[in-house]
């Protein structure tokens, strides 16, 4: 929890010369990609991690990262926030290169960048309301957090929200009293209410039956398309990535071995990036 002594006005980014940055983001972003990772190496002490990864996101993009367990795929999500420094490479988001970013840019950067776990990292003793407003939190001043005290408008949109995720008459339950396919729910409009212009997706159906997992998906995917905000989603079941995703990037052992559409993901290619793994 931040300390009093960084709290900061209620929107401390909104200023004209910001204003006039964003307008010219947005004039650009039909033809800009969102998201372009260039080169990204990264390395736990001496041992590399990721290694010269490239690709781009679009606005429309939905974009899945499968590969073995351990090929990277959770490190390269935390390269793109920061989250893990990566050591070499750019990840322009919005066309800042957020490894050069000040704090206070990347702060502004991972607002509008939505998370979405395996594990749905939700607050159990919170109610389903509360779990989603917490999405608003970088938004929010420090005392204005500590005390959960949220714009009218932002427990309206979460209600809005939590209606279009199939929640409405969840609201006021406790997290711990869901299943999983509805905690991954509040997961997903937790992530919408920061208004994201990017979604990053780690394994998000792992915990999940066969079915729900495909629901949760659909779910991703018809939110990520309304809301028009491209994917980057981890997803270990090739199955699940070749339907719902429109491309598909490949690592193994950090090295991206393939990229292409769902139908381009051939047994051949898909032995190159399982390697060892028996299919
Ligand atoms: N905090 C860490 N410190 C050291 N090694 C790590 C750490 N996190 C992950 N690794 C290693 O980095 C590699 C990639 O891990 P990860 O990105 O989690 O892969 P994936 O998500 O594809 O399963 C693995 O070999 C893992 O053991
Ligand atoms: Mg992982």
């Amino acid at each position: 929890m931040d300390s009093v002594s960084t709290i900061e006005p209620l929107s401390p980014e909104v200023t004209p010369a910001s204003m006039a940055q964003a307008e010219s983001l947005l004039a650009n972003s039909a033809s800009a990609p969102v998201l372009d990772v260039r080169h990204l190496c990264a390395v736990y002490g001496k041992r590399s991690i990721l290694r010269d990864i490239s690709f781009t996101l679009n606005a429309d993009d939905f974009v899945a990262v499968i590969g073995p367990s351990g090929a990277g795929k959770s490190t390269l999500i935390r390269c793109i926030n920061r989250l893990v420094e990566p050591n070499a490479g750019e990840v322009r988001f919005l066309g800042e290169d957020l490894r050069q970013s000040r704090p206070r840019a990347l702060r502004a950067a991972r607002r509008r960048i939505g998370m979405i776990f395996q594990e749905f990292n939700l607050v159990d003793r919170l109610s389903v309301l509360d779990n989603v407003l917490t999405g608003r939190l970088g938004y929010t001043s420090t005392v204005r957090s500590l005390a959960r005290l949220y714009a009218r408008a932002d427990i309206e949109r979460a209600l809005v929200l939590l209606e279009r995720v199939g929640l409405s008459d969840h609201c006021h339950k406790r997290a711990d009293r869901l299943s999983g396919g509805q905690r991954q729910r509040v997961g997903i409009a937790r992530a919408l209410i920061q208004e994201p212009r990017l979604l990053l997706v780690d394994e998000p159906t792992s915990s999940l039956d066969p079915k729900v997992a495909r629901e949760v998906m659909g779910l991703i995917r018809q939110m990520a398309e309304e809301f028009q905000v491209p994917v980057l989603c981890n997803i270990h079941d090739v199955d699940l990535a070749t339907r719902f995703c429109s491309r598909i990037i490949g690592l193994q052992d950090g090295v991206k071995r393939f990229e292409g559409r769902p139908d381009e993901l051939s047994p051949a290619a898909l032995r190159d990036i399982y390697a060892m793994e028996v299919l």
